[in-house]
C-alpha cells in the first residue's frame, strides 16, 4: 500500500519511510524541503510540494492513490511559535486542514500524525499517561492540540480513523548511519553536545542546575529514533486492522537529566565536553517523562533501543559521518 508522508524528508518522517520500506510498505515523501533534506527521501518516491498548496496536495493524491497519510510536516521549534504564532498556525494548522481535505476527498481513511508532549503542557503528574490533561503552554502544542481535535473531528463526521503520536524527545539516529539529525538552527541536546564534542561548537549551556532532579538538571525522556519509526508502522498496521482513533504517548519511560546525557556522550566519543552554566528558560518543566504502556499494550510496541548509551553512540556515528570527526 502507498503511504504519503508529509516531512518526509525530515529527520522522524525520513526514519519512518525507511521503516515502511522494511515492512513492504511503499512510502511517497511530500515535502516542500523548507527543512528537509532532498537525500533523505530515498525510500520511496518525493514529490516536491507544500502544504499551503492545495492543488499540489491534490495532484500527489491523485497521482499516487494512498491508502494512509503519515503526517510530520511541521514548523517545530517552540521559542520562535512564541514570538511568531501566525507562521505556525497557518503552517501547522491550516497545512493540516488542507491536507485533510485532500486526503478525504481522495478517500483517505487512515492517518497518523506525529504529536508532542508539549501538548500536556506543565506536568501535574509523572510519568506523564494519555489520560493527563492536555493544556500545553506555547503557540507550538497549542497548534500540535488543535490538529489532533481536528483530525478527531474528521474521524466522527467522514469515518477517517487517525492515531495520534504523542512524542517526548525524538534522539538517536539509523544504526546503520545512513540518516539522522540535521536540524538548522539545532536545538536539540544531544546533537549540540555532540557538536561540542566534535569542537563544531566551545561547549554546550545548561540551562539550569537548580531544579528539583537529583543533580539538579532537567530530566527528560529520550525515545530512539529508529523506535519511534516501529511504532508509526505498528500504528498504520492497528488502523488497517481496523482499530478504532486514539493518540498514544511514545517516549521509553526513563528519564535522563542534562547531566547524565552529558556524560553519556563523553563516554561515547572519549572527547572533552566543555560546559556553560546558564540560568533556567521559562517554561522548562524539572521533569518530562511519558508512560508509553498504552502503545505497549495496544499497539504491542516495545522500544529496542532504550538506554542513552546506545542512543548517544549512534548519533554520534551519524554525527561525524555527516559533519566530521572534529578534533580528537
Ligand atoms: N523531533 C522531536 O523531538 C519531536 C518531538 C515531538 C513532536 N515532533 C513532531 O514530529 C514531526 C517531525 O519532526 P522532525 O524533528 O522530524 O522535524 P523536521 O523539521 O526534521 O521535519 C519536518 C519536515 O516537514 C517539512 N515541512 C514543514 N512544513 C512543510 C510544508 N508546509 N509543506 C511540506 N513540507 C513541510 C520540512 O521541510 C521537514 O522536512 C513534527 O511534526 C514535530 O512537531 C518532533
Amino acid at each position: 500500500m502507498k503511504i504519503l508522508v508529509t516531512g518526509g524528508a525530515g529527520y522522524i518522517g525520513a526514519h519512518v519511510c525507511k521503516a515502511l520500506k522494511r515492512r513492504g510498505h511503499v512510502p511517497v515523501v511530500f515535502d516542500n524541503l523548507v527543512y528537509g533534506h532532498r537525500e533523505f527521501a530515498r525510500w520511496g518516491e518525493f514529490v516536491e510540494g507544500d502544504l499551503a498548496d492545495v492543488p499540489a496536495i491534490g495532484a500527489a493524491m491523485k497521482e499516487h492513490r494512498p491508502g494512509a497519510v503519515m503526517h510530520f510536516a511541521a514548523y517545530t521549534y517552540v521559542g520562535e511559535s512564541v514570538g511568531n504564532p501566525s507562521k505556525y498556525y497557518h503552517n501547522n494548522v491550516a497545512g493540516s486542514l488542507n491536507l485533510m481535505d485532500c486526503a478525504r476527498d481522495a478517500g483517505v481513511r487512515h492517518v497518523v500524525f506525529s504529536s508532542t508532549c508539549a501538548t500536556y503542557g506543565v506536568p501535574e503528574t509523572s510519568p506523564i499517561a494519555e489520560t493527563h490533561p492536555q493544556r500545553p503552554i506555547n503557540p507550538y502544542g497549542r497548534t500540535k492540540l488543535v490538529i489532533e481535535g481536528l483530525l478527531d473531528d474528521f474521524d466522527a463526521a467522514y469515518g477517517m480513523r487517525s492515531v495520534k503520536l504523542r512524542y517526548f524527545n525524538a534522539a538517536g539516529a539509523d544504526p546503520d548511519a545512513e540518516i539522522g539529525e540535521d536540524h538548522d538552527p539545532e536545538t536539540h541536546l544531544i546533537p549540540l553536545v555532540l557538536d561540542a564534542a566534535a569542537g563544531r561548537r566551545t561547549n554546550i549551556t545548561i540551562f539550569g542546575e537548580d531544579y528539583d532532579t537529583p543533580d539538579g538538571t532537567c530530566i527528560r525522556d529520550y525515545v530512539h529514533v529508529y523506535d519511534l519509526a516501529d511504532a508509526h508502522v505498528l500504528a498504520l498496521e492497528y488502523l488497517i486492522n481496523g482499530g478504532p482513533g486514539a493518540a498514544f504517548n511514545l517516549g521509553n519511560g526513563l528519564g535522563y537529566s542534562v547531566k547524565e546525557v552529558i556524560d553519556a556522550a563523553r563516554r561515547t566519543t572519549g572527547r572533552e565536553i566543555p560546559v556553560v552554566m546558564g540560568a533556567r528558560r521559562p517554561g522548562d518543566p524539572a521533569r518530562l517523562v511519558g508512560s508509553s504502556a498504552k502503545a505497549a499494550s495496544t499497539l504491542g510496541w516495545s522500544p529496542r533501543y532504550a538506554g542513552i548509551e546506545t542512543i548517544v553512540s549512534h548519533a554520534w556515528k551519524w554525527h561525524t559521518k555527516r559533519f566530521g570527526a572534529g578534533k580528537g
